[in-house]
């Protein structure tokens, strides 16, 4: 045997002695066992969904949102940044079920809109109309209005000096100005929106513009947000840093020119990341409000806080389950069918960075353990591209079986596809009155198709 050979087999030989007592957790980057607390929940969850009885046939994926998880990341959130004057929002977009929208509105959060649409969730979650942050790049002079007529408080950020002048004038509104403090977060070209050419914000060095901008009087807010997927706060607080510096710079600028009124608030956005375990998370958002406490203590004036994070909020408080349809062998493997794949998982499978988490369960909800060969997770939709998986090293699967994928709640279920007219699937959550008891937040729906239950 070759010394490959050997390598694999005490490699193989060595996964097991260490994961026979735990929860293993099969990867769509290669085999991982991880201590993330999420995922050794998915199962337990698996098995008191199928025990409320409120499972139907037609059930053949679903997800939980665990409003539990949500409530203490939540709590995580308001900790690390305690002793600023400072209000949390959490960006729509990553989540817009509408109880959870309602789950953060009642714990006092408030709520970032990306579109008008989402400005009318949050309106309908109950959100106080100043706790409502409307940022989206692209505003209708009728949806401006509506916001001044009818949503007094709504704080709009104006993503540009040209959409600045499209924002009706009304003491009702209070006004931002998006700025690009240009700085390199490393992540993904998709997620970074703080290059030299992005759509978003205006550039930093424009200096003279923006000073311009806040001397006619409307703006009290300067927003920026950087990027997503962020995993080190020093990138973030280097553009907070630069944000407060020229704030203080145009206070100063108007305190001499003896303006009655002042830039007040700072909008520092998103994109810290949630790491794979929820304690590294919860420490990274802590040590992130540290640094921004830091900053805020040294600056010349002060400014009250908006931050509107989505991803660290939502990831790990999802969990999505599919019912393996059926299994066929091609050549020296199995393709496994599942009823979930590009329409609920875009960004994982049309842009694959990111590693997506499996378990497998019998339909009674144990494990499906031990390695049966290589196995592709093939999603439901009719393109080459839809596979969750491709050789995996997963137990022997058989129809009826669940395939359980944990620490999904963001940027999932908000970037629904439309291919293949897919049906949304039956969302179940803990009941907010009694946690220990499972409830269906929405049933599977399909916009264009009456569905026959
Ligand atoms: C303006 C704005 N704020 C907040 C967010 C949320 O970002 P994240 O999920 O990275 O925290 C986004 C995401 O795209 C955004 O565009």
């Amino acid at each position: 045997m070759s010394c490959q050979g050997w390598k694999g087999k005490i490699i193989t030989f060595a996964r097991y002695i260490s994961t026979r007592n735990k929860i293993r957790c099969f990867t769509n980057k290669g085999y991982s066992l991880m201590g993330d607390t999420s995922h050794s929940r998915a199962q337990g969850i698996y098995q008191r969904i199928v025990r409320s009885g409120l499972l139907h046939d037609s059930d053949t994926a679903y997800i939980f949102y665990s409003r539990q998880m949500l409530v203490e990341r939540l709590n995580v959130l308001k900790q690390a940044f305690d002793s600023l004057a400072i209000l949390h929002t959490v960006a729509i977009k990553t989540n817009p079920h509408p109880a959870v929208l309602s789950c953060i509105v009642e714990q006092g959060l408030g709520l970032e809109a990306a579109s008008f649409e989402e400005v009318l969730l949050a309106v309908s979650a109950g959100a106080p109309f100043n706790k409502i942050v409307y940022n989206s790049p692209v505003k209708t002079r009728k949806e401006l209005e509506y916001c001044a007529h009818h949503l007094p408080g709504i704080c709009i950020n104006a993503n540009s000096i040209d959409e600045l002048e499209r924002i009706p004038s009304a003491e009702s509104l209070k006004v931002g100005l998006r700025i690009n403090p240009l700085v390199q977060p490393s992540t993904d070209m998709l997620y970074n929106v703080s290059r030299e050419d992005s759509k978003f914000g205006v550039p930093i060095f424009l200096e003279e513009d923006i000073l311009k901008a806040v001397f006619s009087g409307r703006i009290s807010t300067i927003h920026i947000h950087v990027g997503s997927r962020i995993e080190t706060p020093e990138i973030l607080l280097e553009a907070l840093q630069k944000t407060v510096r020229l704030c203080d710079k145009i206070n100063t600028e108007l305190k001499r020119a003896e303006k009655p009124f002042m830039l007040t608030g700072i909008n520092f956005g998103g994109g810290l990341s949630a790491l794979r375990n929820i304690e590294a998370s919860n420490d990274l958002m802590t040590q992130y409000g540290k640094g921004v406490r830091e900053i805020m203590i040294n600056a010349d004036f002060r400014y009250s806080l908006t931050n509107e994070f989505g991803q660290w909020v939502h990831l790990h408080n999802g969990f999505a389950y599919s019912r393996v349809e059926y299994v066929r062998s091609l050549k020296e493997k199995n393709i496994a069918f599942l009823h979930l794949g590009a329409d609920f998982f875009p960004r994982e499978i049309y842009s694959p960075h990111n590693a997506l988490n499996f378990e497998f369960y019998t339909p009674n909800g144990e494990t499906r353990s031990g390695v049966q060969g290589k196995t592709d997770l093939a999603g439901p939709l009719c393109f080459n591209g839809d596979y969750l998986s491709k050789d995996l090293e997963a137990p022997a699967l058989s129809e009826g079986d669940i395939v359980a994928i944990p620490s999904v709640g963001a940027n999932t279920f908000g970037l629904w596809s439309r291919h293949c007219s897919r049906t949304i699937p039956t969302f179940f959550s803990e009941k907010m009155d009694n946690p220990s008891e499972i409830e269906n937040i929405s049933s599977r729906f399909n916009p264009f198709v009456n569905l026959a239950d």
